[in-house]
């Protein structure tokens, strides 16, 4: 078993497609760990993208996520649950996402694609102990 962080973002939330993108999920047998409907503050944003400082795309994308409230969980599956998870939501630009994924099907905006997945069993681990301290230590890979 494994665990991976998913944000359903600010447009997720404000379209009202959060049912939607976790019923993907849970249809398709990940389970539900963790869960919290929170405004990520621009503190947490830098640690969470912190790979991303000082792209041309930052300042606007702290902007994002920062402007009303995310639902961030966990989920958990098999090994590697990181991995299902980033192929349900598809590419990160939209356009070049196969209809079927989360992003494929709900979107057209890089920025505002809808949603957020780990992208290693590092980065589950670190952005799980980020999000949810009380579940660091926990199977993340
Ligand atoms: O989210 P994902 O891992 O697919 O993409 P990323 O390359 O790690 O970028 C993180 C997030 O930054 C994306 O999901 C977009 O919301 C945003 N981004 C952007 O606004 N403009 C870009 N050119 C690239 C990413
Ligand atoms: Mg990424």
């Amino acid at each position: 078993m494994s665990r991976t962080l998913v944000i359903c973002k600010p447009d997720a939330v404000e379209r009202g497609l959060v049912g939607e993108i976790l019923g993907r999920f849970e249809r398709r047998g990940l389970r539900l760990v963790a869960g919290e409907l929170r405004e990520i503050d621009e503190a947490l944003a830098s640690r969470h993208y912190a790979e991303h400082v000082g792209r041309p795309y930052y300042g606007d994308l702290v902007k994002f996520i920062t402007r009303s409230p995310s639902l961030v969980v966990v989920l958990e599956g098999p090994a590697e649950t990181w991995r299902v998870v980033r192929q349900m939501m598809g590419a990160t630009d939209p356009t070049q996402a196969p209809p079927g994924t989360i992003r494929g099907d709900l979107g057209l905006e890089t920025q505002e694609n809808l949603v957020h997945g780990s992208d290693s069993s590092e980065s589950a681990v670190r952005e799980i102990a980020l999000f949810f301290p009380d579940l660091a230590g926990s199977a993340g890979t």
